[in-house]
């Protein structure tokens, strides 16, 4: 039997205390210890971004870190990505406006990773957008309106 540690999360600005086995993933501790379950599973293996979270501004794979790794640093999920008062992420209210999903299931990774790939000035162009956020697989086929949408925010981050 594994024994349990306590850690420590801070998740979307808020402080957490549990107990879990060493081998808990972040992914696993937000979506069945916290009951964060925006932050997506769909392969559990590295493959697909639907995971996708920040640690400490960087966008990072939740399923392949494990929680006590982000133990003591700041973690950000899609919950946490609107304003307190509701207002939409520029990503967000541009994924909406652009239909840039269709199922939802990729779409928290993409957000997610959209809004680093922004931070990380890696959305010049469409194709940079394109290169920046295959690691993000969507079956729905919606990665036109992905682009456009990353664009869109994009050029309203910088103005
Ligand atoms: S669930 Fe983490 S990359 Fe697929
Ligand atoms: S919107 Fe369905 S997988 Fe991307």
């Amino acid at each position: 039997m594994t024994s349990k540690t306590p850690i420590h999360l801070t998740i979307n600005g808020h402080r957490h205390e549990l107990q879990v086995e060493p081998r808990v993933t972040l992914l696993d501790a937000l979506r069945d210890h916290l009951g964060l379950t925006g932050t997506k599973k769909g392969c559990d293996q590295g493959q697909c971004g639907a995971c996708t979270v920040h640690v400490d501004g960087q966008r990072v794979l939740a399923c392949l870190t494990l929680a006590a790794q982000a133990a003591g640093r700041s973690i950000t999920t899609i919950e946490g990505l609107a304003e307190g008062d509701g207002t939409l992420h520029a990503v967000q209210a541009a994924f909406l406006e652009q239909d840039a999903f269709q199922c939802g299931y990729c779409t928290p990774g993409q957000i997610m990773s959209a809004v680093a790939c922004i931070r990380e000035g890696h959305a010049g162009t469409d194709d940079e957008i394109r290169e920046y956020m295959a690691g993000n697989l969507c079956r729905c086929g919606a990665y036109p309106h992905i682009v456009a949408a990353v664009r869109q925010a994009a050029t309203e981050v910088a103005s």
